[in-house]
C-alpha cells in the first residue's frame, strides 16, 4: 500500500478528486496517510478531517526564519514515512533538502500545459489571468514529478482544454479543474501506486501490458 502525504494551501478541489478516486476505487493500493497545508483555516484542512484523515497546519508565519518552517515541514512529512509526495495546490516552493531526500517521489499539479505558462509567478489563478491576457485558445493542465526546478520535472500527463469566449480567470480556472485536473491527478497516483510508470533519462515511461 503507497503511503501517500497530500500538501496543500487552499480550497483542496484536488485533494478532494483523489480522496473520492481512493473511496471509488478509481486508485488503488494508496491511502493518504496524512495532509498538510501551510495556511491555517484552510477548506482543505477541514476535507481531510472529515475523511477521518490526520491534518496539520505549519504555517511560515509561525516560523521567524524560511529554515526553520522548512525544518517543521520536512520534520512532519517524515514523521509519516510517505512512499509518495503529492502536491496538490501547495503554492508553497519546496525546499530543496525535500525534493533531495524524496527524490522521485513528488509529484505536483500545475494549471497549464508545461512549458507554457509555468515557472516563478505563475500558480493558481494567475495561471488562467495570464493565459486569457496571452489570448491562446488552448490550455489545460499537467501532472509531473518534482525536481529543483520550478515546474520542470518529468511530465506524467496532460490535458488540453478549450479557451472560450467571454471566460473570466475565474470560470476558466474551474473548467481546467473539471475537464483536466481532477482527472489527471488522481490517474497519476494510481498509475505509481501500481507500478505502470517509471523515469528513464528524464522523461515518464509507460510500461506495455
Ligand atoms: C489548482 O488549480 C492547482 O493546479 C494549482 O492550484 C489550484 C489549487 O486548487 N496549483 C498550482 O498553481 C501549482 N503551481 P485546489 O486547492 O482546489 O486543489
Amino acid at each position: 500500500m503507497l503511503r501517500v502525504v497530500v500538501l496543500v494551501s487552499g480550497g483542496g478541489t484536488n485533494l478532494q478528486a483523489i480522496i473520492d478516486s481512493i473511496e471509488a476505487g478509481r486508485i488503488t493500493n494508496a491511502q493518504i496517510v496524512a495532509v498538510i497545508s501551510n495556511n491555517p483555516g484552510v477548506k482543505s484542512l477541514e476535507r481531510a478531517e472529515k475523511a477521518g484523515i490526520p491534518a496539520f497546519c505549519i504555517s511560515p508565519k509561525d516560523f521567524e526564519r524560511r529554515e526553520l518552517f522548512h525544518e517543521a515541514l520536512l520534520a512532519r512529512l517524515d514523521e509519516y514515512e510517505p512512499d509518495l509526495v503529492v502536491l496538490a495546490g501547495f503554492l508553497v516552493r519546496i525546499p530543496e533538502e525535500m525534493v533531495h531526500k524524496y527524490s522521485s517521489r513528488i509529484i505536483n499539479i500545475h494549471p497549464s500545459l508545461i512549458p507554457s505558462f509555468c515557472g516563478v509567478g505563475y500558480y493558481g489563478l494567475k495561471v488562467h489571468e495570464k493565459v486569457l491576457e496571452r489570448g491562446v485558445k488552448v490550455t489545460g493542465a499537467t501532472v509531473h514529478f518534482v525536481n529543483e526546478g520550478m515546474d520542470e520535472g518529468p511530465i506524467i500527463a496532460q490535458k488540453a482544454v478549450y479557451v472560450e469566449q467571454g471566460d473570466t480567470p475565474q470560470i476558466l480556472q474551474r473548467r481546467v479543474m473539471e475537464q483536466a485536473e481532477w482527472q489527471l491527478l488522481p490517474a497519476a497516483i494510481d498509475d505509481i501506486a501500481n507500478g505502470r510508470i517509471r523515469v528513464a533519462e528524464g522523461k515518464v515511461i509507460r510500461k506495455e501490458d
